[in-house]
């Protein structure tokens, strides 16, 4: 036994080794600057009070780990969603659910990344990046297994309930440890948890669909409240189409088949409403509004070609704007539109030719993303690579090595953070490491300090 035990130790180190050599080439030049993203077709009129409801004790993960496998669960009170049952002590990014053959499993939620706070104060649709996924769980899911394994006979329902949940995740976490703290692999896991689908009815295949690079891909979590104007999701831009089906992605962590995603795409009526229904938070302290009315024209003059307007007359232009323009990390754009793994599974799978369709077109750029209630979400730009929004706006200030505190700096607008010499522990952002690089987006540099400081106040009004 205590062989295998290292054996297993020396297994989950090797997956967790990240190498740089297959990455995707990152040199390349567009022949475009900008593409629009133009709206398609949604389906609205979804209840979103059902809609929260079915997104926290819902069944759309499909599979989970067994209740009865635990004696006693560790009990927490949730006094923001105010569940019922056992879901009442869960956390709120965790819920027990009834798997399709009856037996009251667990799992994850949206919000176990969608769950954001900032200094303890909980904020609706606001990411959070507290999770530490620097940490390698493919030991953790290897012991859940063989817990549920020796509880269990083989053939029984909790078995059942357990499997996909199961088999999914154990491979999944061999690909997603980060190299820190504060960036989240939500779509590495969505390429793992697809790897082993059957594009047509989604049932679980034997054979791998691509390859992916053991380089970990992994990003900051946007703001729920954006999606009312985006007309493409994700930071590229590259999610098209119908969203219900975009948004229900989590579920081929655990789901059977595309019956099971049917069901579960007719609910998501209701958790797009709720996710639409989301309003950006008002900065919570006071603002000079004089100094803001300086702001305003000049955000106007040098942001709102990409950005859009404010206030009394909103405009959102949903704009890629391309990497050669943009300069910032390309090495998530290039995961994506390199190799289209990812798009060619999704285009040819049950989300992308089923009604209503949804599609991922992948471009080699970033798009420029709303900026209401951008006060509250640092850190910046997709990779959560820049701290405060005065560093957005002065690239001269960035640091290379720098780890987040737990205090929010209302005035520069991003987390209090301590610069470090170098990467001494997984606490620290390092941002020499390909993906995470915290260069481009020169356009605030031509400010003044005065005007980037009217700037600033102006964006807190958003
Ligand atoms: C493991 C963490 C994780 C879970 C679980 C998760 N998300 Fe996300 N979500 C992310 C990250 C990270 C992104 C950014 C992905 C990107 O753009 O590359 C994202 C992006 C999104 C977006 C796009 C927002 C935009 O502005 O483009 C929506 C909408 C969304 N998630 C909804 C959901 C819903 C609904 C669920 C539950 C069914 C869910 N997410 C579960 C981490 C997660
Ligand atoms: C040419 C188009 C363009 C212009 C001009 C532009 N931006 Fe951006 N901006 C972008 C893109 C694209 C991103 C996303 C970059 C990324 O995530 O890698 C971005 C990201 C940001 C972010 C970070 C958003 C987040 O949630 O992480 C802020 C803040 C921002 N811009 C503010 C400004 C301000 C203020 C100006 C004016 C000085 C400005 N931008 C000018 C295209 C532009």
């Amino acid at each position: 036994m205590k062989r295998y035990f290292a054996f297993f130790v020396l297994l989950s180190v090797f997956f967790a080794c990240n190498s740089y050599k297959d990455l995707p080439s990152l040199e390349f030049t567009n022949d475009w600057k900008v593409q629009r993203v133009p709206a398609s077709q949604q389906l609205t009129g979804g209840d979103p009070v059902a809609g929260l409801e079915y997104m926290t004790t819902g069944d759309y993960i499909g599979s989970g780990v067994p209740l009865a496998a635990f004696k006693r669960l560790p009990k927490v009170k949730d006094t923001i969603l105010n569940r019922s049952g056992v879901n009442a002590t869960f956390p709120i990014g965790i819920m027990a659910f009834d798997h399709a053959n009856g037996t009251k499993v667990f799992s994850g939620n949206c919000l176990t990344c969608h769950g954001g706070y900032i200094e303890g104060q909980y904020i609706e649709g606001l990411g959070g990046l507290e999770q530490d996924f620097s940490k390698d769980r493919s030991f953790l899911f290897k012991l859940l297994d063989a817990k549920v394994k020796m509880k269990f006979k083989e053939g029984s329902k909790e078995r059942e309930a357990f499997e996909i949940f199961s088999s999914i995740n154990k491979r999944a976490m061999n690909y997603i440890v980060t190299p820190f703290k504060g960036v989240n692999p939500a779509f590495r896991l969505e390429e793992t948890y697809v790897m082993r689908r059957n594009p047509v009815d989604l049932t679980l295949k034997e054979e791998d669909n691509y390859e992916l690079d053991k380089h970990t891909l992994a990003s900051d979590v946007p703001p729920w409240w954006h999606i009312k104007k985006k007309n493409g999701l994700y930071y590229n831009g590259m999610g098209r189409g119908d969203f219900t089906k975009l948004l229900m992605q989590a579920s081929t962590q655990g789901i059977k088949d595309s019956t099971e995603a049917r069901a579960i795409q007719k609910r998501f009526v209701d958790v797009f409403a709720y996710i639409s229904s989301i309003e950006p938070p008002a900065y919570p302290k006071n603002i000079n509004y004089d100094l803001a009315a300086i702001g305003r024209p000049l955000f106007e003059k040098k942001c709102s070609g990409c950005h859009g307007t404010y206030g009394a007359e909103e405009t959102y232009p949903n704009k890629v704007v391309s990497l050669d323009v943009v300069k910032t990390d390309p090495y998530y754009a290039r995961n994506f539109s390199t190799k289209k793994h990812l798009a060619d599974w999704y285009n040819e799978s049950w989300y992308g030719f089923s009604s209503p369709v949804s599609e991922v077109i992948p471009l080699d750029g970033y798009i420029a993303p709303p900026l209401d209630g951008i006060w509250a979400t640092a850190p910046f730009f997709h990779n959560a690579s820049v701290p405060t929004l005065e560093g957005v706006l002065n690239s001269t200030i960035r640091p290379t090595y720098w780890e987040r505190t737990d205090q929010y700096n209302y005035q520069k607008l991003g987390w209090k953070y301590k610069q470090k010499e170098k990467a001494m522990s997984k606490k620290v952002y390092n941002t020499t490491i390909p993906g995470y690089s915290n260069k481009g987006h020169y356009f605030g540099d031509a400010f003044s300090q005065e005007e980037r400081l009217a700037v600033i106040e102006y964006l807190k009004t958003l």
